[in-house]
Formats: structure tokens, sequence, C-alpha cells
């Protein structure tokens, strides 16, 4: 038979020698795989007789035991050396110049409502918001819009298939709903802003089927026309920037205030462009009125004691006016070089710095 020491100093140089993973794993086939050395060996037991047998079978199986312990070894001893190798090869040369890095901005629209946030929050509004996904009741009915308003019919208003109950949902309209709500769980005196996504089945260079609105509410016992305008005033003056911006209060109809005003503010087209400021014309910008009282009547609140007034504008729309932007559609298209030119770096925040308190 064989001497197995001849054989054991053949496979232990096999391993030794390997000088990387891969080529330990060929040794470790020739060893021990199915056709190895070893394996081969041992397939030979079965010709062999009583105690000769035994004690090849020991002895084999002992070699095979060194052979996968020096293969272990070998292999921590491989991937420590890769390692190592790696470490030398990747070592981080901290005196390098920082690459560049394109700084991130706040989208133009981010930016208008934190304007407009800020400038409520110093009159002591706070922020409300409420589902973009909403009732009959809440978008229509309780806001005093009749079954057979414009606004109800389908070309305005994304319905959701009808419920099992016989409702339709559908995706707010305005902004509105979330002053039914508020007024439906607290109790005046009320003072919010609702910043929101808004959806109208329209589509074209000023319109998009999403677009955003905020929405004022003012509930107490004395609020009246008086402070809705200078609220409004002040308003437009801060968010423009221009300290004698003239404001207009033209009366118009909404089904939820009465009497209701548009607000426009003044403004030059002289030369083909728009300037907004002093001017022989006029921009309407926002919707108002004094809270009619059947709305008040039917979100709880008795309008024989409280009144007050409300708003609603359209973001996108006073967001292109200031900042010059011509494409609505352009806002929702992220494109990077459109966010790099209309975007702004954080705290840019001009109405906080130079809006009110000037
Ligand atoms: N909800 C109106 C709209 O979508 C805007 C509006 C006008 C809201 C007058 C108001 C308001 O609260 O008083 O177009």
């Amino acid at each position: 038979m064989e001497s197995l020491d001849h054989l054991r100093d053949e496979i232990l140089r096999l391993i030794r020698q390997a000088t990387s993973l891969d080529a330990l794993e060929q040794a470790r086939i020739a060893i021990l795989g199915r056709k190895g050395r070893v394996t081969e060996l041992m397939k030979g037991l079965g010709a062999l007789e009583g105690a000769d047998r035994r004690e090849r079978g020991q002895a084999l199986n002992l070699l095979k035991g060194e052979a996968e312990e020096a293969i272990g070894h070998a292999a921590r001893r491989l991937e420590d050396e890769a390692l190592r190798a790696r470490l030398a090869q990747e070592r981080v040369d901290v005196s390098l110049p920082v690459r560049a890095e394109g700084d991130g901005r706040i989208h133009a629209l981010s930016q208008t409502i934190d304007e407009i946030v800020a400038i409520f929050g110093e009159m002591g509004f706070s922020v409300a918001e409420g589902p973009d996904i909403e009732d009959d009741f809440h978008n229509f009915a309780a806001l005093n819009i009749p079954p057979e308003h414009p606004a109800r019919q389908e070309q305005d208003t994304f319905y959701l298939p009808e419920h099992r109950d016989g409702g339709r949902k559908v995706l707010r309209t305005h902004t509105s709903p979330v002053q039914v709500r508020t007024m439906q769980s607290i109790a005046p005196p009320i003072r919010i802003i609702v910043p929101g996504r808004t959806f109208r089945s329209d589509h074209d260079a000023t319109h998009s089927p999403m677009f955003h609105q905020v929405e004022g509410l003012v509930i107490d016992e004395a609020t009246h026309m008086g402070h809705l305008k200078g609220c409004l005033i002040e308003f437009c003056r801060a968010f423009f920037d221009i300290d004698d911006l003239p404001v207009r209060f033209r009366p118009s109809y909404f089904p939820f205030t009465e009497p209701s005003a548009e607000v426009d503010i003044g403004c030059s087209r002289d030369g083909g462009g728009l300037k907004i400021g002093a001017g022989g014309d006029w921009l309407e910008i926002l919707g108002s009125g004094m809270v009619h009282p059947k709305v008040l009547a039917n979100c709880g609140i008795d309008p024989a004691r409280y009144q007050g007034f409300a708003f609603g504008m359209g973001i996108e729309r006073i967001a292109m006016l200031k900042y010059g932007i011509p494409d609505l559609r352009a806002i929702y298209d992220n494109d990077l070089r459109w966010l790099r030119h209309y975007g702004f770096l954080p705290l840019d925040l001009p109405s906080m710095t130079g809006g009110l308190g000037r």
C-alpha cells in the first residue's frame, strides 16, 4: 500500500503553494474534490479486508482532517493578505480638494408656500391641512355650492368611482373644504391658512390638473370686512415686497361668502412686459369675502354670534408673477436646469427678513 507520508507532504505543499484564493480552491478540489487524491484513496477502501481496512480508513480520515485544517488556515491567510492589499491600494488621500457637489435647491413652489406661511404666521395664523380626496359635503354642499352649480360639473371635477352607497368622492377642487373641517372640529376664535394641492380637469399653458391653493379663514365675534381688507393688503405688499403696492377690492360672487370681493394688485403692461407695482393696470390675484352665514350654520357655528372672513388664491399663479416664471407646466417638469434657475438656496426667505416689520 502506498505510504501516506509521501502524500501528506505533497498535499501540504500544494496548499502552501497556492498564492490566491482561486488557486487554493483548485488545490482543494485536487485533494478533497469528487475526484481528488484523498477521495480516490477512500473509494479504494472497499477492496481491503478487516484490520487493514480499519487502519487505512483511520489514517485517511486523519489525513483528510489535516488537509481541511491546512486549507482553512491558508484561506484565512489569503483573505487577510487580499484585504491588506486592497486597503493599501484604496487608501484615501485626505489632502485632496473636495469634489464639487451640486447644491440642492428649494423648489420655487415650496419657497412661495414658505413665504406665504411666514407672512401669515407673523399675523397669528396657524397652518391647517385636510385630505386630497373629499366628499360632496365638505367640497361642495357645506360651502353652499348647490347641485346645479357649474363647479360641480364633470369637466371641472375629478370624480372617483361611485361608492356602494351611491356617493361619489372627488379630488378636492379647492382648499375651501378645510374651512369646513376646521369649523367642525374647533371652536372660534379661528385663524388658519391652508396651503395644499387641488385638482381640476383642465390642462394648458396656464392650467394644470393638479395645482396648489392657499385658503385663509378667520372666525370670531368681531372680525369685519375692514379686517379682511387690512389683512390682505398687508399680505400683498409683504409678499411682493412693494411697500406702496396698489391693492383694489372688486365686488364679486362666491357661493360661500357674502359679500365677496376679488383682490387686484396694481401693475403696468407698458412695453409688453408685465411689471407689478404702480401703473395703469390691475391684475387679479385672489378671491375673498365674509363667510356666508349658511356656511357657518352648516359647520355647526352660530351665525348670530360668530362671523369672519375667508380668502383663497392659486399659489402657482402668484409664484409665476413674483418670480417671472413664464410657463406653468415647467413647474412640474423636474428639469434640473429649471430647478437651478428658479430654485432657492436654503434660508433664502426674503419675506421672513424683509416682508413684514420693514
Ligand atoms: N375656493 C375658491 C376657488 O377655488 C377660492 C376662494 C374664493 C376661497 C373666495 C375663499 C374665498 O375662501 O372666500 O376658486
